[in-house]
């Protein structure tokens, strides 16, 4: 989570350029899937007229962040919408179905395709052999396959792919396939953020999910930026979107041979899947977690297996008692809840069974899954373990409590994404009163009675006030109230 808000400021600076185009309503109609489309002239006198309507009228480009990014956002949205899956992905071929095409109009990420004779040439390359008669071999297009496109700081992290095209009667016995692959494969980054678990469903499980549903399994996964531990901590999950093994791209040297290939990920927004730029229409972020509830069922079954071989009577008494049950993801240090023992006693007297989760990076996903799946409500305070709603059941209540000066953030993140899924969403904002920063500052100063001022300035602000370092002190009689509504709901 550490990050994120940080692309609130960049956005401001890095993509004031890119609104002029969105502004404009600038239809490209697929116009970068072209190998190489040429600026148009018209486009340059628009461009310049409306750079100087800037000049004249600066406060246009400082918006305060929030209203810009949605502006941004919503722009984006039209734009995605319009250049449909169909249309990219079956760019008009040359006489053999030979291909190099990019898309590179969205705002998030960056997609190429190829089609033809296509060899990998492990760390950084990737060839399409042609059989148009080439002296040397062309570079045609470069890419990042990671979807934080406009992050430039984390972009800088993530290695260049080169897709270049070669003759083939050239030059084409010199790097032979190695492994031949009848199925197409999706080439992707799994380096920046990865290691963050919002980052790793937000920008590289979810839009994988996306990109290579289309082909049922029959796909191979190529990963640039590959580690050991992302492969064991989701080969569950992988395995239900590939029938076949990972390549690890940096480190296996044989030529890999596809017919087809995407490289680079889609993605639709903040941990979600929107229908409507699906190819079939109707996937939603819900077939998602059917992918998890699958990914995860194995391993569950056999963990219920054991626990009732070695606790049977007293499991099978608790089942039976059936109270709804609320599962509270804890944090210890900034954003952790201090007097988290006396809100788990008021949830209990209640009568929820409550179970207090404080995963690390080793805990095991199914396990979490299973306590998550298998509750009523999720509680927790804002922060990257909140990605864990989408473990919980469409219809489940998600409670997020909100420290001051990190609305923005939470709605987005979480909050939306969250009602997107079918869950009840509340987002439970603290009163200063119940921040630690209450005893910290003047009850007048701006960062407890305006944070919207305060996070307007930056991402630093943000982070450095808001994120680091504030606590939450629950005031029991305010959060009673949600907690008796939500297990009223609950029971009926
Ligand atoms: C989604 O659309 C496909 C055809 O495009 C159809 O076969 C399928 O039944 C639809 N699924 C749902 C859940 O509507
Ligand atoms: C998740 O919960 C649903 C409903 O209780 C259940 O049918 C499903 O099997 C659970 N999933 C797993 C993987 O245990």
């Amino acid at each position: 989570m550490r990050q994120n808000l940080k692309k609130v400021a960049q956005i401001k600076v890095d993509e004031s350029k890119k609104l002029f185009p969105y502004v404009l309503g600038w239809k490209s109609s697929c116009g970068n899937c072209a190998k190489r489309s040429k600026p148009k002239l018209i486009y340059l006198l628009i461009f310049s007229l409306i750079s100087s309507c800037f000049v004249f009228a600066p406060q246009l480009l400082y918006f305060p962040y929030p209203s810009a990014l949605f502006l941004i956002d919503s722009s984006i949205k039209e734009i995605d919408n319009r250049v449909s899956e169909s249309n990219i992905e079956s760019p008009k071929t040359s006489q053999n179905d030979e291909s190099i095409s990019c898309d590179r109009t969205g705002y998030r990420t960056d997609i190429c395709f190829m089609k033809g004779d296509i060899r990998t040439h492990s760390p950084s390359s990737i060839f399409l052999y042609t059989s148009n008669d080439l002296t040397d071999h062309v570079l045609q297009e470069t890419i990042k396959p990671y979807t934080r496109k406009w992050e430039t700081s984390i972009m800088d992290t993530i290695g260049e792919l080169k897709l270049m095209e070669k003759d083939a009667k050239l030059s084409g016995d010199k790097h032979k396939c190695q492994v031949i692959h009848e199925v197409p494969a999706v080439i992707f980054s799994t380096g920046g953020y990865t290691g963050n678990l919002y980052h790793e469903f937000n920008d590289g499980l979810i839009p994988l999910y996306i990109t290579s549903k289309r082909f049922n399994k029959k796909v191979v996964f190529v990963i640039a930026d590959y580690h050991r531990w992302w492969e064991m901590k989701y080969g569950d999950v992988l395995s239900q979107l590939s029938d076949y093994p990972l390549i690890d791209f940096n480190k296996d040297k044989r030529a890999h041979c596809f017919k087809e290939a995407i490289v680079g990920l889609r993605i639709h927004g903040d941990l979600t899947v929107d229908p409507s730029q699906m190819q079939d229409g109707n996937t939603t972020i819900n077939e998602f977690r059917n992918v998890l509830d699958r990914a995860y069922r194995p391993r569950i079954n056999r963990l219920d297996r054991q626990e009732e071989q070695r606790f049977h009577a007293r499991v099978a008494k608790r089942r039976k008692a059936q109270r709804p049950k609320l599962a509270l993801f804890s944090r210890t240090g900034s954003r952790g809840i201090t007097n988290e023992a006396l809100m788990v006693k008021m949830a209990q007297r209640i009568g929820f069974e409550v179970e207090v989760l404080r995963p690390d990076r080793t805990t095991e996903l199914a396990k979490i899954y299973r306590v998550v799946n298998s509750s009523n409500v999720m509680v927790g305070v804002h922060g990257a373990a909140m990605t864990h709603f989408l473990f919980m059941k469409p219809g489940g209540v998600f409670i997020q409590i909100i420290p001051l000066g990190t609305d923005w953030a939470s709605e987005t993140y979480y909050g939306e994404p969250a009602k997107k899924l079918g869950l009840d969403y509340i987002g439970y904002k603290i009163l200063a009163r119940e921040s630690s920063l209450y005893e910290k500052y003047d009850k007048n100063d701006r960062i407890l009675r305006d944070p919207n001022s305060i996070t307007r300035k930056g991402w630093q602000f943000t982070k450095g006030i808001y994120l680091n370092d504030q606590k939450v002190r629950l005031d029991l009689h305010r959060f009673k109230k949600v907690l008796v509504d939500v297990y009223a709901k609950s029971i009926s």
